[in-house]
């Protein structure tokens, strides 16, 4: 398929998934769809926030433990990232590596992966530097990787698996162990249960920088989709659910309304919500077992003095 045409299955997906979340019993949209390159700056604006504590609080983890990281993964191995992005956190990891045989960045913005590709391969000229475009959670894009004869990681940074509901985790990471032989690896980056005051800073920060990053979704839907979203009339609200381990995050209607979208009317009661984003926290029993019943063994795990977050080497069985 050419770029244009992939723009337009891109358009009617998008079409298609808000007009049946916003039909549903509890309005939802998937998160996905916050990250347009607004919501995407918006997140790395998120990221570096004193209240949201994951992404510091990894980087410590990398930046105490990377040389035992390092010789955990091994000699001549092959790092496979999806959801790569800039290709940020590899790289500190790539240059403490022994002797990397190669790096895979998988991602569905080619523009920031080739510019990433340009500026590792600068500093590693050895290192062969293959992304791959498209939708890490198929099956498709990995197969566009070309084959490797030692052994292969995949890195999975970020607490991303956060944004999968235990369903779909479990089928991310059996996706990834099919990729992957005995004696292979993956680094996980997971955040962790904790007081829920520290949790619920996290989602409702006091800059109201995530409460923006909501809100766009909104802003995308008027803009995409002729969407008559008024933004003033709904709030962003971010809880932790104790019994499924996940921050919420919704967008509350304040008032009784009707918005439109794409020509279809959709009814708001006062109070009622849009459901946009989980973020599943995990123990690391929970995490253990996840890794356990998708063809993992967990090996090693580093965490931070406070024990709010986790990376996770587990190997392929
Ligand atoms: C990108 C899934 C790691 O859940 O912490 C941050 C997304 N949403 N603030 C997270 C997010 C609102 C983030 N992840």
């Amino acid at each position: 398929m050419n770029m244009a045409a992939k723009e337009i299955v891109v358009a009617q997906a998008f079409e298609r998934d808000v007009l049946a979340g916003l039909s549903a019993e509890q309005k939802t949209l998937p998160c996905k769809y916050l990250y347009d390159e607004t919501g995407s700056r918006l997140f790395e604006d998120i990221c570096g926030l004193d209240d949201y504590y994951l992404t510091r609080t990894e980087a410590e983890i990398f930046t105490q433990q990377l040389d035992n990281i390092a010789k955990t993964l091994g000699e001549g191995v092959t790092l496979i990232e999806p959801g790569a992005g800039n290709c940020e956190k590899a790289e500190p990891l790539l240059q403490c590596m022994l002797a990397p045989a190669g790096y895979f960045p998988l991602d569905i913005s080619p523009e920031i992966l080739l510019k990433a590709r340009q500026r590792i391969q600068a500093c590693q000229p050895n290192l062969h530097v293959i992304p791959a475009i498209g939708d890490f959670t198929r099956a498709a894009v990995w197969q566009d990787l070309p084959a490797v004869t030692g052994r292969k990681v995949v890195f999975f940074p970020g607490s991303t698996i956060g944004n999968f509901n235990p369903e779909q985790a479990r089928a991310l990471l059996e996706l990834f162990s099919q990729q992957l032989g005995p004696g292979d690896g993956l680094l996980l980056g997971a955040d962790l249960v904790k007081d829920s005051v520290i949790l619920e800073r996290a989602y409702h920060d006091s800059n109201h920088v995530t409460e923006a990053f909501n809100k766009n979704l909104l802003h995308r839907i008027n803009r995409e989709l002729g969407g008559s979203f008024n933004l003033d009339a709904f709030a962003h609200r971010a809880f932790y659910h104790q019994l499924r381990q996940r921050v919420e995050m919704h967008l509350v209607s304040l008032e009784p309304q009707t918005v439109e979208v794409c020509g279809r009317k959709f009814e708001f009661e006062e109070g009622e919500t849009i459901h946009t984003e989980n973020s599943h926290k995990y123990t690391p029993g929970s995490l253990e077992e996840l890794l356990r019943v998708t063809g993992f063994e967990p090996r090693q795990f580093w965490t931070d003095h406070q024990q709010h977050y986790a990376i996770y080497y587990a190997e392929a069985v």
